[in-house]
């Protein structure tokens, strides 16, 4: 299904996160004919609440509703319908909450969607995009590699029947392996040639997350942090063409 977007600017998810309306207005404005999906992180979504996702929706904009939901199944399950009801294209939930905990969000996400509408793709988050294996081994006091432990969550992710995970590019052929070409893979960790690292460690170029099977990038700071948003989006639209050309 997701092998049907051929036109790269539907796959192009931009990460509006901002604390205000108003900063999204001026983004938008400066993006306005050029970017099709957006994303709503927690800082927009807890500052602004419910009415964003309506807002951007009126735009004619998809909208990501990025609030991990990681909690007891019930819980989870309550969250994905109030989120369904807001008519948001695509959701997630940590898939370190667990199967029981995955199925209900999915259940709750069915219940909240509209008869006759398009029931939001449900992803799980597998590990973050700024976890080194370090921390991962260290802190969260999980043993092995990200790779595994990533490979570990899609096939739990998919076994729970959500639709895709959220992980960095690098995994895909990975994910891909394990749980099949269409399950939809949605990467953050984006960073076009000569922009700032920042606080990600597990990053690709725009055209190697798709040349890898990405289905979705996720692309925040890159875009909206540069003097010049439109111009930055425009030139990575034409590195991926010419990339797959
Ligand atoms: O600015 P940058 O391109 O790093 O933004 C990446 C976006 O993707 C942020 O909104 C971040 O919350 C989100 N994200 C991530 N890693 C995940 C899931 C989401 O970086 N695993």
């Amino acid at each position: 299904m997701q092998q049907q977007l051929t036109d790269v600017r539907e796959r192009m998810i931009v990460a509006l996160d901002f604390s205000s309306m108003d900063e999204v207005k001026k983004c938008l404005e400066r993006l306005q004919g050029h970017i099709r999906y957006v994303k709503v992180g927690m800082e927009l979504a807890y500052a602004e609440g419910p009415a964003i996702v309506a807002y951007l929706k009126e735009q004619g904009l998809k909208v990501f509703v990025d609030l991990k939901v990681h909690d007891i199944p019930n819980t989870a399950k309550g969250a994905m319908k109030s989120l369904a009801r807001l008519g948001a294209d695509m959701v997630n939930v940590h898939a370190a909450g667990g199967t029981a905990m995955m199925a209900a969000a999915r259940e709750g996400l069915e219940q909240g969607t509209a008869a006759g509408a398009a029931r939001p793709l449900l992803i799980g988050v597998t590990m973050l995009t700024s976890t080194s294996k370090e921390t991962m081994n260290h802190e969260i006091a999980i043993p092995g590699t990200v790779e595994d432990v990533v490979v570990h969550y899609a096939k739990l992710t998919k076994q729970a029947g959500l639709d895709g995970v959220v992980a960095s590019p690098l995994e895909v052929p990975l994910i891909k392996k394990a749980a099949g070409d269409s399950f939809v893979t949605v990467t953050p960790g984006i960073r076009p040639l000569g922009t700032d690292q920042g606080d990600q460690t597990r990053i690709t170029t725009p055209e190697q997350a798709f040349r890898l099977g990405s289905d979705y990038l996720v692309i925040g700071r890159a875009i909206t942090g540069a003097s010049d948003p439109a111009g930055v989006w425009q030139s990575i639209v034409a590195a991926v063409e010419a990339d797959r050309a």
